[in-house]
Order: structure tokens, then sequence, then C-alpha cells
């Protein structure tokens, strides 16, 4: 894989990215995943996956250390998922009334997070933290909705994407009806409070995040939780915790669990279903019946509505996956596997003499590399010509590797390998000039007012 041959053959590649952009704005369904964000000699599409391996449209194979924006946390086309979906797959997908499955999804996930007491089925993560805004400003009549501004994202909807750079088409009216703090800092949130008295419907906060492990805010995340909980509900908010990245990968299923923290509602998805298109909002009762039907007289609250929200297939996903790390030790064997990742990377970094041209965010559940130029900046640049050379090496990496219970030590060995080679260049980069070596233009970032 490394040091033999490189993958230089992109033909199909350049054929798809000049047409697709023609068919599909953005040329992709997120942001993530557009040209924008990858450099020119890179896979413009996947073919297939298996494992932790995937292939392009010229049948170039790389080793995964992306894993569907983290989704799939098991493993590509991982068998006792597939077998399961298969199965299903003959007794149809889509009823009139719902699937049986969804009584049985509820109850098994509702067993998992013991903090709730009810749950909505969604496809994608946006909606269920959307769902979970308008709970919030239903149950307490208030409007505004609080989130740290300095964690990347929470939905596509106009709350979140209003108080982007990237707010066009958003009324000013919406993005005013959110308000942000800094994350991990109680006295940022007091003061928000402080500043709209009797107005915050909600506050919605990851729990943890891989840069957790290098920050000096001074607080550790359980802390802040618990003391941002009990602030939220004294100014009369609810506390809204969103596991889309942390779940099924900080602990299991999230870090509510490894906290012991209790939040009005929390938002899954990503990793529950194994890349499925799986996502729940779970909450207590007296707040999520407020979307429920039974209580007569009541104003009725449109909750989540969607024709595809109770998909067979993606339910038994979600089953299949939570099975598996159920019986066997996913969340053990990924942090593992992470932390060895950790360990030899730091080491690499060490024997190569690039300590202060790298950052390593040693979170054993997403570590991240943070590449810098010469004033020792984090760079965009840099970033993009790490991933060109990684793709060359057969390595799908663009900073961060999201461990999946297919990876091996073999395999973290190989992204090893192939970053030992490709900091060499880096190395050369930083004496002889970026330009030298980068090929077309460096990734950009999603948010940006202009194209
Ligand atoms: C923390 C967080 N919340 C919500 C979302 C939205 O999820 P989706 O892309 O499934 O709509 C994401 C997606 O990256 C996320 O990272």
């Amino acid at each position: 894989m490394t040091g033999k041959h490189k993958i230089t053959n992109f033909s199909k590649s350049d054929i798809y990215r000049n047409k697709i952009h023609k068919l599909i704005p953005g040329g992709a369904h997120t942001y993530s995943k557009g040209d924008d964000q990858f450099p020119t000699l890179s896979p413009a599409a996947i073919s297939r996956g298996k494992g932790v391996f995937i292939w392009d449209l010229d049948n170039n194979k790389y080793l995964d250390c992306s894993m569907g924006l983290t989704s799939v946390s098991l493993g590509h086309a991982f068998e006792p998922v597939v077998d399961a979906v298969k199965k299903e797959l003959s007794n149809g997908v889509n009823f009139q009334r719902p699937s049986h499955l969804e009584m049985e999804m509820a109850e098994r996930f509702l067993e998992i997070v013991p903090q709730h007491d009810m749950i909505k089925f969604a496809k994608t993560g946006s909606i269920v933290t959307s769902a979970a805004v308008k709970l919030a400003r239903a149950f307490t009549n208030k409007k505004l909705v609080a989130f740290p501004s300095d964690h990347p994202f929470y939905s596509y909807d106009d709350w979140f994407i209003g108080t982007t750079d990237c707010n066009k088409g958003v009324p000013s009216e919406i993005s005013e009806m959110s308000v942000t703090f800094k994350s991990c800092n109680l006295d940022s949130l007091k003061q928000l409070f402080e500043k709209y008295p009797n107005q915050i419907a909600c506050v919605i906060t990851e729990p943890e995040k891989n840069t957790c492990s290098n920050c000096n805010c001074g607080s550790s995340p359980e802390t802040f939780l618990k003391e941002a909980i009990k602030l939220s509900h004294k100014y009369g908010a609810l506390f809204i915790i969103d596991e889309m990245v942390s779940g099924f990968k900080a602990s299991f299923p999230g870090a509510i669990t490894k906290y012991d923290l209790k939040p009005d509602m929390t938002t899954w998805g990503k990793g529950i279903a194994n890349g499925f298109s799986f996502c729940a909002l779970t909450g207590t009762k007296q707040i999520m019946e407020l979307g429920g039907i039974l209580n007569k007289g009541e104003e009725k609250v449109f909750l989540i509505s969607t024709t595809h929200g109770g998909e067979t297939h993606a339910l038994t996903a979600g089953l299949a996956t939570i099975d598996f790390f159920q019986n066997n030790n996913v969340i053990e064997h990924n942090q593992e596997i992470g932390d060895l990742f950790l360990s030899k990377s730091l080491e690499l970094i060490n024997k190569l003499g690039m300590i202060n041209y790298i950052d390593i965010l040693s979170c054993n559940w997403l570590p991240t590399l943070n590449f810098k130029d010469n004033s020792g900046v984090i760079s965009s640049a840099f970033r993009t010509l790490i991933m060109q050379e990684m793709f060359a090496r057969g390595v799908f990496f663009q900073g961060y590797f999201c461990p999946s219970f297919s990876h091996t030590p073999e395999h973290v060995n190989l992204i090893i390998n192939a970053l030992s080679e490709s900091l060499i260049v880096y190395k050369e980069a930083l004496e002889n000039g970026i330009e030298k070596y980068l090929i077309g233009d460096e990734a950009k970032p999603v948010f940006r007012k202009y194209l």
C-alpha cells in the first residue's frame, strides 16, 4: 500500500467532477463531501466499501479513516448489519401504518437511555436537533435557542445556519432568535441568561469534542455539563445534549452515560445504525408527549412527521448495530485502536522533529492531527497537502481518524507508514514552499460567505 506504487490515476474521478456540478448543486448531499473540501488529486466519488476499505471510480483502493463522516462505527458493509437488513428488506420497507419494528426499536433504545422515557425517529441529525428546539420552544413558550459559538454544526436548518457566515436565504428575524455562548464556559452561559431574561427556551450543546483533549479551558466536560443543566433549569430553559458525533463513540450509548447526565432531551445519529439513515430524539415524558395525540383538548405540537421516518431497513440496521455493540466490546476496541494511532503518530512526529508543526488532539474516540504552516498557524493548505499525499498512498485521511470495529493494529501501521512518507513531503514543503508540492487549491471552509 505504501512505499510501492502511488495512486495517480483519477481519470474517471475527473470526468465525474466535471459533470456532477451541472446536475447537483454542490455536487454532493452534504457540503462536507464536496469537491472544495478535497485536493485536486483525490477521488471524486466512492463506488464501494468493505470493512475499512473503500474503492473510488478508478478502482483505487483506500484504507478509510473518515468512515462516512464518522457514521460507520462497525465497518463498511458490515455483515451482521447487512445480513439483518437484507432479511428485513424482503418484508417491505414502508407501510400506511407503523411497522412493528418501531415499538421494538423504541423499547430497545430507551433501555440503553434510561434517563429518558420517549423517543422519536428521523432520517437525519438536523431533523432531530430542530425537533428538540421546537419542543423546547413549545414547552417553555420562549423563543431563543442558545448554543456554543465555537462548535461547528448543529443543523442545516435556519435556526443554526442563520448564525454562520453562510446565512444567505435566512431572514435576520430568524437568526436573531439564536444566541451563542462560549463552550464549556459557565460564566458566558450565565451572562446570556442575564442578557435575555426569560427568553431562552433551550441550550443545545455537544457533550464533549475531540478538541476537549487539548483544551485549556480549565473545565471538565462533566463539571460544565452538570452545572450548565442546573443553570439552565434555574433560568427556566431546557437542556439538550447533541450526541450526533459522541454517541456510540465516547461511550455506549454516549457521553451522557459516561458523565451520568440527565439532559431534558438528547439527539442521536451517525454511528447508531452503522451508516444507515436512522437518527433519534430521546427525552423525558413531560416534554416529549407534547408531540403526542392523546391529551385531548391540548394544543397539538407538530413534531417530527415524515414519510420515511420509520423505514424498516434503517430500523433493522439500528437494531443490529445496538445488538453488536451490546454483545461485543466495540467501544473498548475502537478506543484502543484510537490510542494506538495516537501513540504511534506521536512517536513518528517526534522522530521527524515536527512537533511544532502538528498538534495532536489526543481524543481516543476521534484522534485528530492539526497541521500548521511555517509560522505555526493551523493551515488549511498544509492539511490539504497531507490529504493529497495520504490519498496517493492509499489512505483516505482528512486529518482525523474515526476508529471502527473493523480497524486492526495492522491497519494503524499502514496509516502510520503512509503518514511517515507524507510528512517527509510536508517537511520539504515547509522548507521549499507549499506551492511546489500542493497541486490545485487548498480545501475551503464549509461555512464561508463567498464561494
Ligand atoms: C454535532 C452535530 N449535530 C447535528 C448534525 C447534523 O446531522 P445530519 O448531517 O445527519 O443532519 C451534525 C452533522 O455533522 C453534527 O456534527
